[in-house]
This record gives structure tokens, sequence and C-alpha cells, in this order.
């Protein structure tokens, strides 16, 4: 297992200032995190996992030892294939608790070797989400106060000409 070493797996679909948050905060703890985006074939999303993968690398161009990846399949197999013994995952408000606790309760039964740390987001993010932005930008409002300002306009393009 590799020391030092942290995954923060999630959507992505866009990445928000809450993400941010975490991924900025994870990378203070740990000397290397892994953001890493599931490709789901079911669920396509709204953004392709090259334009997720790309806005992440650019919202996160100041952080040196933060590297990106995608994965499918089981969480659990990926952090196997990568060495890695810790899930990172931000806890908003109580309503992120049940699945949350879930996800890492069935992953540890799946591979007790790994673990899941919650670092608890900062009060200014507990309500954003990636899905509201995709609402808000879908409907004409202005997303730039919730996503990284170097996607900012990027996002709202895009979510511009979705139908
Ligand atoms: O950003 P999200 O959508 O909250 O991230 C959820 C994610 C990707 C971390 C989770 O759905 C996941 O790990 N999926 C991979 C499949 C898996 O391992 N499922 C078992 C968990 S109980």
């Amino acid at each position: 297992m590799k020391q030092g070493l942290c995954v923060y797996p999630g959507s992505f679909d866009p990445v928000t200032n809450g993400h941010l948050d975490i991924i900025e905060r994870g990378a203070a703890i740990f000397p290397q995190v892994v953001v890493a985006v599931l490709h789901n074939p079911v669920k396509t999303g709204c953004f392709s996992i090259e334009q997720r993968l790309a806005m992440l690398k650019k919202a996160c161009a100041h952080l040196p030892n933060v590297s990106f990846d995608r994965f499918d399949g089981l969480l659990v197999n990926y952090m196997r294939s990568l060495g890695a013994g810790v899930v990172l995952r931000g806890l908003r408000a109580v309503t992120d608790f049940e699945s949350e606790v879930q996800m890492a309760q069935l992953n540890h039964q799946m591979s007790p070797d790994v673990e899941t740390l919650f670092l608890m987001t900062s009060p200014e993010h507990a309500y954003l989400s990636s899905s509201a932005v995709r609402e808000i930008g879908m409907f004409g409002g202005d997303v730039s106060p919730f996503v990284p300002l170097s996607i900012a306009q990027e996002v709202q393009a895009a979510l511009q000409t979705k139908p």
C-alpha cells in the first residue's frame, strides 16, 4: 500500500468550488492526491469525461501534488490497482451523511484495507452541487460564483447550449 496517497473520486460534472475546496485541503494533508473521475457508461452526464478532466486540470493548475485519472467499475478495484488505501470525500449537509456512510462501509467491507476520510465542506459551499450548477447554467443563470474562475466561462457557454 502506498503511504501518503489518497484518491478523491467523483463525477465532477462539472467541478465546483466545493470540490476545489476539498482538493486543496486534501492536497495540504496528503503528499499525493489523485482526482479520479468515474466513467459510468450507463449515465453519460452533461460534460464528457475528457471535458471534466480538462476542467479539473485547469482548476487545479496551482496544485503540483494533484494528478488526474478516470476509472470505471468498482472504486475498490481502482484503489487496488493504484495501491492506494485512502478515499477522500467531502461531507456537505446532513443529507450527504447516509449515502456517504453506506458507500464508505460497503467499500470497507469489500476491501478492508481501504479507509474513507471525510472533510467537512466549508460552510460557504454547503449547499453547492454539480447538479445545481447545471440547472442554473441551463436556465441562463450566472454560474461564476459557484465554479472555479478559470473554467467559469467555459461552463457557462457549454450549459447555455444544452437543450
Ligand atoms: O461525485 P459523486 O457522483 O458523488 O461520486 C460518487 C462515486 C463516483 C464516488 C461513487 O458512485 C463510486 O465510487 N462509484 C463507483 C462504483 C462503486 O464502487 N460502487 C460501490 C460503492 S457502494
